[in-house]
Formats: C-alpha cells, structure tokens, sequence
C-alpha cells in the first residue's frame, strides 16, 4: 500500500538546512495499522505530510497503492488526494460557521458529487462515528472528541485507500483518544490502512506497529503483539446493543489483524458519547477528503513546495 524508499527531506530556510528525513524505508501492508513515535522535530508530521501528498520529498521514492508519487506535480497531487488520502489533523481543521453536516459533506463539492448525495453520504459517515444526532451543531457546539470524530468523518467521507492522522488525540482527555482509537480499530477491522503520529505509547499500543523516529531517522519497526482495545471495559450494554452482526469496537480483536483491503465496507459502532448513543452504518463509497481542508495544501502548515 505504502512503499517508501530512501525518502529524504531537507528544509531550507535562507541559509539554514534542516533535515527532517534521513534516508527513510518503509513498507505498510494493504489493512495495516501502524503508530508513528518519537520526540518533538523527530520528523513523525513530515513524514506523515509526505505520506498524505501534501509535500514532496527532497529525494528517495514513494509508492502508493502502486503509483509513484515523487515526481508527482500539484495538480496530480491534489487529484491523488482527493482519491485515495483521508487525512485528520490535530487541530481539526473544520470550518467553525457550518455544521457537522456540511463539513463531513466538503470533500464531496470537490469532488463534483451531487448535492443530495453529498448530504445522504456525510450523515452516514457521521452514523458511523457515532454523531447521527449531532450532525447539524456547529463545531462550536461539540465537544473536542466530537470535533476529531466530525474530522474522521470527513477523512471517510470519500472512502480513501488509507487513513493519515496526525496526533489524532493529542488535544483529547483520555476517555476522548480512547473513543478515537476505538473508531480508528473499527475502521481498521472492516479494511482501512491506517498510519498515526501519537507522542503517547498507551495510544501507540492500540495499533499494530510502532515504528520509532529519531532526528529524522526509523530507529525502530516494532509489532505489537497483542493491541489493546479501545473501550473494551465500556459500560456493560455497548457491545450487546450492538447486536451479533456488527462490528462494535468494544469488541474489536487484534488492531490490523488480516482484513482483507474491502474498503471501509464495515459497520462501526463505536459510539460512545456522552449519552452512550451508538451507531451503526454501513459503508460509504467515494474519494477523498484531504481536499476538504480549509487551508488547503498548507492545512498542514506548509504548503507543497515545488
Ligand atoms: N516548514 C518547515 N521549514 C523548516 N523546517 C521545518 C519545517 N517543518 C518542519 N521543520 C523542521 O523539521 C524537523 C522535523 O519536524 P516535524 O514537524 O516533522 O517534527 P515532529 O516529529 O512532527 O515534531 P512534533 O512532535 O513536535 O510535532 C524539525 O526540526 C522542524 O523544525
Ligand atoms: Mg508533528
């Protein structure tokens, strides 16, 4: 899914170089689930922009899901975003005046789907974070952990072939990353290739390999042999209410165990609210959320350099 070889990238800023990848191999699997580490200027968000195309190395080679992505140009970077990247930031990135709703539904007008489609797909991606009641608040009227699952909406919301989120939990008490990592398991159960960046190893242990930074360099490719899960000491009810033929999280086995690449076709009951509401919703189908962003290609900070 993910092939990268000798990547490299150097930041220059007047005189000064900084180089932020050093000679960087990695290889995820199509379903993987794997957590970035390392210090703070490690490298973990300039490899993720990488691997999300919302920068280009310096040098060295990328693959996704079979095409080379570093000789790529903008406009052949934004169109590979939008088909094949969900990206979630830390800070959310959601347009504060529009709701949930018409957040989740962006990535959608960019990529020219119908109005009334748009509408029909965002409130399923929203069923299936658990927000189908809150799908017309304004982030404003959200919780933090209901922000990042509106954001995690919108990344599905075009059905991409893997899932990037940087520090996902970072601004999130504990019982909030816990709900966004017991999404991010459903999701990977029912096939999504999913790449975090987490400063914290309890979040790490929730995927299935950690792979460590330091200075810009892998120092580490480590499996986790046994992931925790995500809200499975939930409150008695959760999983039963889920009914047999669901997916819930709560009882979600091993992160990454194989699933076979189906494309978010799973149903995720993760739900865990404040009022313990759960939801389920079948897959959505479409391309691409990274578009979506209110920033653009600098929503990340930078912008693709050329
Ligand atoms: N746009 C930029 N211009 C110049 N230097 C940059 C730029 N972005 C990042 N860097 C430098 O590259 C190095 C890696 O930064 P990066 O943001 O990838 O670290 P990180 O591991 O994500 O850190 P953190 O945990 O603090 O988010 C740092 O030394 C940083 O100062
Ligand atoms: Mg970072």
């Amino acid at each position: 899914m993910i092939r990268v070889t000798n990547l490299c990238k150097v930041y220059r800023t007047g005189a000064h170089q900084v180089t932020a990848l050093a000679d960087v191999n990695i290889n995820v699997g199509p379903g993987e689930f794997v957590a970035i580490m390392g210090p703070s200027g490690s490298g973990k968000s300039t490899l993720l922009n990488l691997l999300g195309c919302l920068d280009i190395p310096t040098a060295g080679s990328y693959h996704l899901d079979g095409m080379e992505i570093s000789g790529a140009g903008n406009a052949a970077l934004a169109k590979i975003r939008n088909q094949k990247i969900g990206f979630v930031f830390q800070t959310f990135n959601l347009l504060p005046r529009i709701s949930a709703v018409r957040n989740v539904e962006l990535p959608m007008i960019y990529a020219g789907v119908a109005p009334r489609e748009r509408a029909r797909r965002a409130e399923e991606a929203l069923a299936r974070v658990g927000l189908a009641e809150r799908m017309h608040h304004k982030p404003s009227e959200l919780s933090g952990g209901q922000v990042q699952r509106v954001a995690i909406a919108r990344a599905l919301v075009n059905n991409p072939a893997i899932i990037l989120a940087d520090e996902p939990t970072g601004n999130l008490d504990t019982r909030s990353g816990e709900e966004i990592m017991a999404i991010f398991q459903e999701l990977n159960r029912s096939g999504a290739t999913i790449v975090i960046v987490t400063h914290e190893r309890d979040i790490a242990l929730h995927t299935s390999r950690i792979l460590q930074f330091r200075d810009g360099r892998l120092l580490d490719d480590e499996p986790v042999a046994d992931p925790l899960r995500a809200l499975v000491n939930e409150a008695p009810g959760l999983a039963e209410q889920a009914g047999p033929a669901s997916n819930s999280a709560a009882e979600a086995g091993p992160a990454g165990s194989s699933v076979e690449q189906s494309r978010l076709a799973g149903s995720i009951t993760a739900e865990a609210g404040p009022a313990g509401s759960r939801a389920e919703q079948a897959g959505s189908s479409g391309n691409s959320a990274a578009e979506a962003e209110p920033a653009g290609d600098n929503a990340a900070g930078r912008g693709v350099a050329r």
